[in-house]
């Protein structure tokens, strides 16, 4: 397939765009390096200096492997969106290019704004473009599980058949976000069902938990690595636990720690983005998957990272911080996650094995860590009563 990845030198979208080059697909990999930008801007450096989009594409071909090509462009310019649709044609579009952080959306109102602006621009483009040039092109576009938030009935797999006064109909399943970010997340998946229905598209939304991992098993090579980010605004929970117990700091559990989230690896969320091409569903249809393997609370995590971290005779315990986040801290959770799996996913679990292999792949870079990344700064809880 041409398949294009927009945001392709993100954390997820480098991965993807190697394993999807890897895969015998044409890959081209689009970013505007908004992410590079962010982090300057914070002072939120990843952990491993990670080489400019068009020299890690050069090393992945000098190493024998295929061509990803690269455009850097800002997809929030209507006139990119539509040249490269016009241009390169592709068969599928995987839409990445977002700002993914909920801290950093609720910062300030300019945060809150570029997230807004950005994450809704950049998916109008990829409509309007698609339906301009290529409107059989599917597009595989990435959500978040926090765009259900934590109902008090079971999450449905992107749908609810609701009944009411004897009659039915199946609607988005009801959406409730805890941030800006997660916001700008239910907006474009109704944005994209409006022009599903509306003007034909072909959608894939996948609504997907936090992603932990720093190799995705596509190469050995350490400047290949994805970007891997640690701290309060850009690190996913687990990759930020597994890099304070490396660094000897207690792993910060915001709250009471029993706020519960389904979690991938960085392998799965390849696979399954992998899935979701290979099954593109016909002109007019959206389907939307919940993407994640395991549920978890934050106190489960902490207990799994220090279990591992004690076999490699590191030290690491706990310290709650009060959560500087507006979310329940306990709460029912229950969803629905067979579609992918029925597709084929095969998990890789978060067994005490993969975690010890984690900790032993980011040791080396243990001299780079800075503790003071990981102080949660920006505060969006409600106030208490
Ligand atoms: N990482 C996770 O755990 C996770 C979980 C659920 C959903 N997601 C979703 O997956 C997607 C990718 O997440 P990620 O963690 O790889 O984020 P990331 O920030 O590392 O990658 C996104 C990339 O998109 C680029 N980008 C953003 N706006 C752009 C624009 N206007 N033009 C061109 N490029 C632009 C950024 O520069 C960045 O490289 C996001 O949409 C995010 O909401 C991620």
């Amino acid at each position: 397939m041409r398949v294009m990845i927009w945001g392709g030198d993100g954390y997820l979208g480098w991965p993807t765009a190697m394993y999807l080059a890897r895969a015998g697909h044409e890959v081209v990999a689009v970013d505007s390096y908004l992410k590079r930008d962010l982090v300057c801007a914070t002072g939120a450096e990843p952990l491993v200096p990670v080489p400019p989009l068009a020299e890690r594409a050069r090393l992945f071909r000098a190493a024998g492997d295929a061509e990803i090509r690269v455009e850097i462009t800002d997809l929030r310019e209507p006139e990119a969106a539509h040249r490269l649709l016009r241009e390169y044609q592709p068969e599928a579009v995987v839409h990445y290019a977002e700002q993914p952080s909920a801290p950093y959306s609720m910062r300030g109102e300019d945060e809150a704004r570029l997230t807004l602006l950005n994450n809704l621009g950049v998916t109008f483009n990829l409509i309007q473009a698609v339906l301009h040039h290529a409107p059989d092109c599917a597009i595989v576009k990435l959500g978040t599980m926090g765009e259900y938030g934590t109902p008090n009935i079971a999450i449905e797999e992107g749908w609810l058949t609701v009944t009411h006064e004897g009659r039915s109909e199946t609607f988005l399943y009801p959406r409730q976000a805890s941030s800006l970010y997660h916001t700008t997340k239910i907006l474009d998946t109704d944005l994209l069902w409006f022009y599903v229905r509306s003007a034909g598209l072909r959608v894939t939304d996948l609504m997907q938990g936090p992603v932990y991992g720093f190799d995705a098993g596509v190469s050995d090579d350490a400047r290949l690595l994805t970007a891997f980010h640690y701290d309060e605004l850009f690190g996913t929970v687990l990759n930020r636990f597994l890099v304070q117990a490396l660094a000897g700091h207690p792993l910060t559990v915001y709250g009471r720690g029993e706020q519960r989230r389904g979690y991938l690896d960085l392998r799965d969320t390849l696979a399954c983005v992998s899935l979701a091409l290979a099954h593109p569903p016909p002109r007019g249809e959206m389907r939307i998957y919940n993407q994640f393997t395991e549920i978890f609370s934050v106190n489960e995590l902490a207990a799994r990272v220090i279990s591992a971290a004690r076999t490699l005779r590191m030290e690491a315990t706990v310290a709650h911080e009060p959560n500087p986040r507006f979310e329940a801290e306990e709460h029912f959770y229950e969803v629905r996650h067979r579609a992918l799996l029925e597709l084929g996913l095969q998990p890789h679990l978060l067994t005490e094995e993969v975690l010890v292999g984690m900790l032993e792949r980011l040791r080396p870079h243990a001299a780079r860590v800075r503790p003071e990344l990981f102080r949660p700064r920006v505060r969006w809880g409600r106030p208490r009563s």
